[in-house]
């Protein structure tokens, strides 16, 4: 049977267990805490005065340990059926489990064993390799992160002291990022949420959201059918790596822009709604703009930042929609992404939200310019698998990071375009 799985990561002080814990119970699926399955490796290897570098001998507890693992009530973790308690939470235990899990053949043990925990229909699962390695096929994947301070301050007020605790923290976030299997970091289709100043309880209701964003308008469903239909029947569309289509959660969908008719081929690729930016002054008129509104356009001032638009972009990302934006700013005939704009990389950077590469051909050739009708020919579209630039959700950005969040944006874009039409 499927199992719906909910992935979050993120580092200590992230605010993972609150959020992980609320949120399965709100979607009353299990909860799974993968921390706590090394840490029990690591209080047994203690007991036992196994030494953190004696792999051979940490694979046995490793292995002896999973076997006697449970999970009472779809939330707590047991031991022979005794649930686990605060003695794996100590300073010493943790910093212990931090050198454990970072040998590969101890996760090659515990990894399984997490996996097989999950009773149906699906759970919360919170970690540190969750979206990348345990379950890569997740339904959803948030990576959480706040600022050190704000952890190290969460950390301090949850075990009441606060000796070392900032050291604790750096050290245990440098082992986790940088060990060779395992290591902490944002899938490439996570979206990434910064806690710093929110409360665990607003962070819930945000990834509520994303599971389940408003369902499009009766005249958006009419209008993207007739499209599909056309598109299908007439036109011939070849898609290729439809599965790349991220099903729940927020994205930006990036295409390179030849024709008017882009919006449309785009909207009709997926039964999800897609939003996108229109001129302003094609919402001027009360009716063309109902119309525009009800088929997910919202309105934007070219040629200067437009901060309203912007942050109707933001917000639309925040609650778990599809939203496209062409990274090359506007149309070009021979558009390949030769060249993307510093504002799209901005709104990645800013969002979090992964990036879904689109590559057309054939649109340019729809509307030829000595031609009233259109003409059918064949358009093809590579979708490629999605990415992401690295977030940065609040705070001054530099324009360095932007420069290179952009490069880096080129590059992954051009590769699918690379694919849709070899140059
Ligand atoms: O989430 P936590 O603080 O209880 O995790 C304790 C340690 O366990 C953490 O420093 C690294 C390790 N860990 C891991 O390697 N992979 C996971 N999926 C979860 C935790």
């Amino acid at each position: 049977m499927k199992r719906t799985i909910i992935a979050i990561d993120g580092p200590a002080g992230s605010g993972k267990s609150t959020v992980a814990r609320t949120l399965a119970g709100r979607l009353r699926v299990a909860y799974i805490d993968t921390g706590a399955t090394y840490r029990l490796v690591a209080l047994r290897a203690l007991q036992m005065n196994t030494a953190v570098d004696d792999v051979a001998a940490l694979e046995r507890v490793a292995s002896e340990t999973m076997q006697r693992l449970s999970l009472i009530n779809g939330t707590e973790l047991a031991i022979d059926g005794v649930v686990v308690g605060a003695e794996i939470r100590t300073p010493e235990v943790s910093e212990a489990t931090s050198i454990v899990s970072a040998h590969p053949e101890v996760r090659r043990v515990v990894v399984p064993a997490q996996r097989a925990l999950v009773p149906p229909p699906g759970a919360v699962v919170e970690g540190r390799d969750i979206g990348t390695v345990v379950w890569p096929d997740a339904d959803l994947k948030i990576y959480l992160d706040a600022s050190p301070d704000v952890r190290v301050s969460r950390r301090t007020d949850q075990q009441g002291s606060s000796d070392g605790m900032a050291q604790e923290i750096t050290e245990r976030d440098q082992r986790d990022a940088h060990r060779p299997v395992g290591a902490m970091k944002p899938a490439d289709d996570a979206v990434v949420i910064d806690t710093t100043s929110i409360s665990a309880d607003d962070v819930v209701v945000r990834i509520v959201a994303l599971l389940h964003p408003a369902p499009p308008g009766r005249l958006y469903k009419i209008f993207r059918g007739t499209l599909a239909f056309l598109l299908k029947y007439v036109f011939r569309i070849e898609v290729e790596g439809a599965e790349n289509f991220p099903k729940h959660g927020s994205a930006i969908l990036a295409p390179n822009h030849r024709s008017l008719i882009d919006h449309f081929v785009i909207g009709a690729l997926t039964k999800r709604q897609v939003w996108f930016m229109g001129k302003a002054e094609l919402f001027e008129n009360k009716y063309a703009a109902k119309l525009l509104n009800a088929l997910g356009a919202f309105p934007v001032k070219r040629g200067k930042p437009d901060r309203a638009s912007l942050q109707r972009c933001l917000e639309l990302l925040a609650q778990g929609n599809l939203v496209g934006i062409y990274p090359e700013g506007t149309r070009k005939p021979d558009s390949r992404f030769d060249e993307v704009e510093e504002g799209f990389a901005y709104i990645a950077v800013r969002s979090g939200a992964p990036i879904v590469p689109i590559g057309m051909s054939g649109t340019e050739a729809v509307f030829p310019k000595d031609r009233k009708l259109p003409r059918v020919v064949k358009i093809r579209v590579v979708i490629g698998k999605p990415f992401r630039l690295t977030a940065q959700t609040s705070g001054v950005l530099p324009r360095t990071k932007l420069r290179e969040a952009t490069a880096h944006a080129q590059q992954n874009l051009s590769a699918v375009m690379e694919a849709v039409e070899p140059r």
